[in-house]
This record gives C-alpha cells, structure tokens and sequence, in this order.
C-alpha cells in the first residue's frame, strides 16, 4: 500500500463507527433499490393476466411506493452522511496540517512560500471530503450491481454475459487510460500551488505593493498568474478527462444498446414476457449506474491520491523539536557557553567560525559588527533555531541539543527589531508571553515596560484591538510591549535584536529604560549599533567576518583602539 493510500486508510479507520453506520443504512437502500424492478415487472405480468384480482394489483402497488420513498429517503440520508463525515475529516486533516505547519523548523518557513503551503493543505483537504463521501457509497454500489446481475442471469443468462463484458472491458479501459489524467492533474496542482504562492506573498507584502505604487502592475501579474497560468494546464486535465470519460461513455453505450437490442430480439422471439422485459429494463439501468459510479470513483480516488501525496510531503518534514533531547535542566542558572561553534545556512558558505563566548548567569553581553556578519544568526543558534555545523552551545554545562526544544525556548524572551502583533486586544496579546498572568500583573509589566502610560490613553486601554478601532501603534510602542511581554514571561535569558535600531531619540530614551530594567539580574545577549545600549554591557563582542575580533567592556576595548574604538568615535562624531 503506498503511503497516501495508507493515510486515507488510516482516516477512514478513525471513523470507523460512522463509516460502518453509512454503509449499514445505505446497503438496506441498496437492496430496496433492487426490489424495485422485479415489484414492477411483476406487476405488468400480473396486469396481463386475466384472472388478477384488483386487490393484488393495488397490495403491489402499494409496496411498491413504499419501496421507492423509502429509497428514496435511504439515498438522501447517506449523501448527508457522507458530506459530513467527509466535511468532518478534511477539518480534522486541516487542522492537523496547519499545527503540523507551525511545528516545522524555521529554516523551513524561511524559505517555503506560505501561499504554496495552504494551498497545498487546502487541495488536499478538498480532495478527501469528496473521496470520502463517494467511499461509503462503494459497497452498496456493489450489491446493487451484483443483485442486478444475478436478477439479469436469472431472466436471460445470455445478456447478463454481454454485460459482464462490458465490465471488464471498462475496467481496463478506465485503468489505462487513467494514468495520463492523472500526470497532467499533478502538473495542475504544482501550477496552482506555485501561482497561489506568488498571489499571496503580494498579500502578504501589500505595504510593498503600495510603497512602490505597484497595484496596478500586481493585477496585470494576477491575471497573468491566476488566469493565463492556470487555464492552459486545467484545460489539458480536464481534456484527458474528458477522453476518459468519453471512451467510458461510449462503452456503456454501445453495450446498453446490445443488451436492450438483444432483449428486444428475445421479447419478439417468444422467449421472454414483456412482464420480464420491463424487469430487465430496470435492471439494466440499475447495473450501469454502479459501473458509472465505480468508473468515476476509481479516477477521482487517483485524483485524490494526487493532491493527498503532495500533502503528506509536506506532513514528513520533521518538526524541530525532534532534532532535540528530552532533557530538562532543574535549577538552570543562566550560563550560556559557545565552544568552537562553526555555522553556515550552506554548506560553503560558513557564517560563523570558530566561536568561543562564555557568558555568565546574570551577565550582559553586546554584540556589535557590520550587518550581516551573523549577530542573528549567533543569537538565533542560543534558541536553538539551528544546530551549529561544528562545535557546541551549552546551558549550564549541558549541551543544548539535549535538551528539550520547548524547554529551551522557555528560558528565553526575545525582544526582536519590530514585534508583529496578533488581531487581537491588546491584553491578549501580552498575555501570549504568559498565558496565566493576571490582569494586575499585565499592568505591572507594562508599567516596568515604559508602556502603561501610552496605553491607558488609548480609547479603551489595554482591551483596545490592534490594527481596528483606528489604534495603529508606532514601532516604539510596538517595542515597548515586545518588553512588557518579557517581563511577563520572566524568564532567565534575554535576547534583544536591535531593539532601539529603527527608533527617534524620544522612543528610544523610553524604551531604553524599560530594557535598562529589564535585563537586571538577567543573562542578556543585545544586538545593538547605539553605543548608548552598547557602553554599559558587561561584555561587548566585536565580530568581523564570521570571527570574535574583540572582546572586553568598553573601557578596555576604547583603550585597545581596534575596530571598536574606531566605530565608536565614528558614532560619536555623528550623534
Ligand atoms: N535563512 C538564511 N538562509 C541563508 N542565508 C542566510 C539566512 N539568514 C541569514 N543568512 C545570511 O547569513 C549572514 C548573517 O546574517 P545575519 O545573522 O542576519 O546578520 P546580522 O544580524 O549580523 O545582520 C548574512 O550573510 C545573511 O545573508
Ligand atoms: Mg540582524
């Protein structure tokens, strides 16, 4: 079994009970249904005869009405089964891919384009609900086309054959022809996937789009993409599909033809009733409505399996935490040690190189350098985004890739260069730092933070919603809550990424004193180029090229006048 068969398996099998519920209700359908025609034939038979009571007639009748509403309500209640229990299972898949999404490294979300990735999922999803409410139809399909062929051997055995026949010729014909649908669907998916993914990075990226006034040159690109794309490739699918289908058609149509020819040559002949003609009739139209239904079933389960193998891809990337230990350290300190760390996002092209830094619990260190020399990297490496090439980091004495990943991650506030808040309150998204903290302690936090006073002006203080109600906040508010959240989450090391970089002299004097605050007593890593920041670091690191240059505070790096020296005067001359 390969592995998409295997997951649609595996999903059905959850579902178990209601799968054998739908199938339950529909195969009394599907008996009922077959019941139908031999009621009606009879009847006609009956009504020939001379000597039938009317009675008779009129019991028939009446069975046979009640049959035909009782299918019918049978037939409806499964196709409502089946849309939820095929609703119900593309939710839960969904819902299992977008937790598995954000459980994937970062590295992967760095490169992967979002829009790919959803409509991935959502293909995929789409393509299981509609397997999955064809599937429960599949055995009663089967009993009807099964009692319908035996009633048909029992009338005339020589017309049954013509329709067995016909069977297999058109389950060869519908496996052959298959596969080429099946190759040009594929194409289909990766093409929408691919244009959806460039369609949603512009939505993504709006601020972009409209900074460079570029909406009208976008849309061009979104016919292009979405239309000129997409059509060229459907077209060819849905042309394959149409050949199928076409040759299907003509198959059951020739044979539908032959068999009811040849009953008519046999009613003329003497050699069955018209009672048993008509019975015959219904029965060949109950027999090729399942060769229909098993024609399409087969292409649109291929179909699925198309879209749900390029799901399940997606499903096998491993999540971060497993490149982890499980370990747990009780009475972490604080202390953070990088032995001869090598680290490249390539192969050839390492970042960092050979790096050795101990910082002590309680310690704050600065690291300083031209961008792009891997300040990021290094502080992204201490929260275990990436494991280093060579080399080690510990925490505590205990290498980090022993330890359990959401441990790690729990040690460490980050207060990035821009914080990116959730469409939300604005309580609840500070409490996204410690979802247990109580409204005071919010307050307290915000207080420490320098951030209390702007957002109790706010229209309606800390219940305001981001991004609505008018209440855009500048990045130095954003910034101030980014340190409100670390002070909630109180964990035992920090780490800022050029917290003030982007900021005017009023915003960073504020923010400043609520990080001032903030790293007290704390292990701190600050990425920083104001040498406001920089100057009161217990350590500051200098790297130049992928290597720790210099290292001391800043007393005895301006002493040492090396590359720090040099940056310094070069910022005081312009401050
Ligand atoms: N996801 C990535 N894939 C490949 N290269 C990367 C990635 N992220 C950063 N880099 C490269 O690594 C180097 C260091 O980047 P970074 O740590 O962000 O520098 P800094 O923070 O010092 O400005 C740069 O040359 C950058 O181009
Ligand atoms: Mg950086």
């Amino acid at each position: 079994m390969n592995s998409s068969t295997r997951f649609v398996v595996d999903v059905l099998k959850r579902n178990r009970k209601r799968i054998y519920t739908i199938v339950l209700v529909a195969t009394i359908g599907a008996i009922l249904t077959t019941a139908t025609p031999y009621i009606y034939g009879t009847l006609f038979s009956l009504s020939q005869a001379p000597d039938t009571a009317a009675n008779l007639l009129l019991a028939l009748i009446g069975i046979w009405l009640i049959l035909s509403l009782l299918s019918n309500y049978i037939s409806n209640m499964t196709g409502y089964m089946g849309e939820v229990l095929g609703v119900k299972i593309s939710q839960e898949s969904e819902a299992e891919a977008y937790s598995h999404f954000l459980t994937l490294p970062i590295l992967f979300h760095k490169k992967e384009q979002r829009g790919e990735i959803l409509q991935k999922i959502s293909r995929a999803s789409w393509s299981l609900q509609d397997i999955v409410a064809t599937i429960s139809d599949v055995l009663p399909q089967l009993l009807m086309l099964l009692f319908s062929v035996v009633a048909m051997f029992v009338i005339k055995w020589q017309l049954a054959m013509v329709l067995l026949i016909t069977f297999v010729v058109y389950g060869i014909f519908t496996i052959k022809l298959v596969n080429p649908e099946m190759i040009a669907r594929r194409i289909e998916h990766r093409t929408y996937e691919k244009q959806y993914g460039r369609v949603y990075d512009k939505l993504y990226n709006v601020f972009l789009v409209k900074n460079f006034v570029m909406e009208d040159e976008e849309r061009k690109r979104f016919f292009k993409s979405l239309v000129e794309k997409i059509l060229p490739v459907v077209k060819n699918a849905a042309g394959k599909s149409r050949r199928v289908s076409s040759i299907q058609g003509i198959i059951t149509g020739v044979s539908f033809v032959i068999v009811l020819g040849g009953a008519i040559f046999f009613l003329k002949a003497g050699q069955i009733t018209p009672g048993e003609f008509i019975m015959f009739f219904g029965y060949i139209n109950l027999a090729f409505s399942p060769l229909r239904f098993f024609g399409s079933l087969y292409r649109r389960y291929k179909r699925a399996v198309v879209a749900v193998r390029r799901f399940l891809k997606l499903r096998r990337i491993t999540p971060e935490r497993m490149t982890h230990g499980k370990k747990t350290l009780g009475n972490f300190k604080g202390e953070i040690v990088l032995k001869n760390l090598d680290f490249g996002y390539l192969k050839e092209k390492r970042v960092l190189k050979n790096i050795n830094l101990k910082i002590s619990p309680g310690e704050s260190v600065a690291l300083v350098g031209k961008s792009g020399v891997g300040k990021t990297t290094l502080a992204e490496l201490v929260m275990g985004y990436y494991l280093p090439n060579k080399g080690k980091i510990e925490f505590d004495g205990t290498d980090i890739s022993e330890l359990q990943l959401k441990w790690i991650r729990d040690q460490i506030a980050v207060v990035p260069q821009d914080l990116n808040l959730f469409n939300d309150t604005l309580i609840n998204n500070l409490k996204y730092a410690n979802p247990d903290a109580t409204e005071k302690q919010v307050i307290e936090s915000c207080k420490a933070a320098s951030a209390d006073e702007f957002i109790t002006s706010l229209p309606k203080s800390y219940h305001t919603k981001v991004g609505e109600e008018g209440v855009k906040l500048s990045m130095g508010q954003r910034q101030r809550i980014a340190i409100a959240m670390a002070f909630l989450k109180n964990p035992k090391v920090l780490i800022l990424d050029e917290p003030t970089a982007a900021l005017d002299a009023e915003s960073e004097r504020k923010v400043q004193e609520g990080i001032n605050r903030l790293i007290k007593g704390k292990t701190t890593i600050i990425i920083a180029h104001r040498f406001s920041t920089v100057r009161n670091a217990d350590k500051i690191v200098v790297l130049e090229k992928g290597k720790i240059t210099e290292l001391g505070n800043h007393t005895e790096l301006v002493k040492k006048k090396g590359t720090y020296y040099h940056l310094y005067k070069l910022q005081r001359g312009l401050d």
